[in-house]
């Protein structure tokens, strides 16, 4: 067996990130409580590629995200982007819900060329020029320019969003949930328009979603995430078919599949802990089926098997048997 080849240089990496909310204050206006958002992620991204971040709600995904893309100062830790100058950021987002993240006030080539505007005083003809180029290729009309966004549907308005991040010609795009506020039929298709214009133009993307079908359709790497750390990463095949950390392997088996009952590996009768106050040891430790022996350690990322994946358990080495018949028709749903 050859060893895997060494990835290419990486267009984003962070280090170590964590971030704090201040929640509680007290009678002299002094912080006294924060939610722990991000506590230590560090990631990388190879060129052209898609790395989904998977994980409940208020796991910290849109944290990272606007810590990405340099909405919000991490507490600590490091965000490297490749190419990234005073002049330009070759990073944009795209939010979940394009009906508040686009002004309904501006016209879409308005909207559209927002970003290039505030950085370059282009003349207005070379904006609408711009903008009517953009529609088109996210597939809609560029005789449209002139309407407002709520004129579109809910689809249209994210190929909208889309075309708007796109004319700052990024590198890397921060995807939020793009499609979980569509129908579902919407949402093929913006998958479909957002994995062409990867392809074009060699895009990397960090695809934040709590789909697991989507992951399964479009990533390259997966990285797993429970209260504000990643507990696993990897490439997409090797989490999704045989995951190593018992944290996965719930969210994996919790995707409902008709007509069967849920696999109950692990107990589901606990709530995710509060990030108000973290617990000691492993963060999962008190969902955990297979706690035991030296779980009261605070766990580190190590590397397993051929060191492209990293697991944060001790026990990964026996959790890592391929996911039950049952559980793999969930994936394939
Ligand atoms: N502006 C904020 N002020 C206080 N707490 C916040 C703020 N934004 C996020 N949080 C907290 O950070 C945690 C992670 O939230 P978020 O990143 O939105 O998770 P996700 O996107 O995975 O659902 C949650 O506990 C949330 O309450
Ligand atoms: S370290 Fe222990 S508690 Fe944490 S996931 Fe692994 S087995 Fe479960
Ligand atoms: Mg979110």
């Amino acid at each position: 067996m050859t060893s895997p080849s060494p990835l290419p240089a990486p267009v984003l990496s962070v280090h170590d990130l964590e971030l704090r909310f201040p929640v509680s204050r007290d009678w002299l206006g002094r912080v006294t409580g924060h939610a722990h958002a991000l506590n230590g992620v560090s990631l990388s991204l190879a060129r052209g590629s898609t790395m989904c971040i998977v994980g409940e709600s208020g796991c910290g995904k849109s944290s990272l995200a606007q810590v990405l893309t340099g909405l919000v100062q991490p507490s600590a830790g490091r965000v490297d982007v490749a190419g990234k100058t005073a002049a330009h950021n070759p990073l944009q987002i795209v939010f979940q819900d394009p009906s508040s993240s686009l002004d309904g006030r501006l016209r879409v080539w308005q909207v559209i060329t927002e970003p290039v505007f505030l950085k370059r005083r282009l003349p207005r003809a070379e904006l609408r020029a711009m903008a009517a180029r953009l529609l088109e290729q996210v597939g809609l009309r560029p005789e449209h320019i002139d309407r407002f966004p709520h004129e579109f549907s809910g689809g249209q308005r994210q190929r909208i969003a889309i075309a708007r991040a796109l004319s700052a010609e990024p590198s890397i795009l921060i995807l939020d949930e793009p499609t979980s506020a569509l129908d579902v039929s919407v949402q093929a298709q913006i998958l479909n328009l957002l994995m062409e214009l990867q392809r074009e133009r060699e895009l990397s993307y960090v695809f934040i979603t709590h789909n697991v079908s989507v992951v399964r359709h479009i990533a390259d790497e997966v990285a797993v995430m429970y209260l504000g750390q990643v507990v696993e990463q990897g490439p997409a095949r090797q989490v999704l078919h045989a995951p190593a950390h018992p944290y996965t392997r719930l969210l994996l088996s919790s995707v409902p599949v008709v007509g069967q009952p849920a696999p109950d590996t692990l107990p589901a009768n606990t709530e995710i802990p509060s990030n108000r106050r973290l617990p000691s040891g492993c963060f999962f430790r008190e969902r955990c089926a297979q706690a035991g022996i030296g779980c009261d350690a605070p766990q580190a990322l190590r590397a397993l098997g051929d060191g492209r994946r990293a697991v944060r358990c001790l026990r990964a080495e026996s959790t890592l048997t391929p996911l039950a018949p049952t559980e793999r028709v969930a994936l394939a749903a």
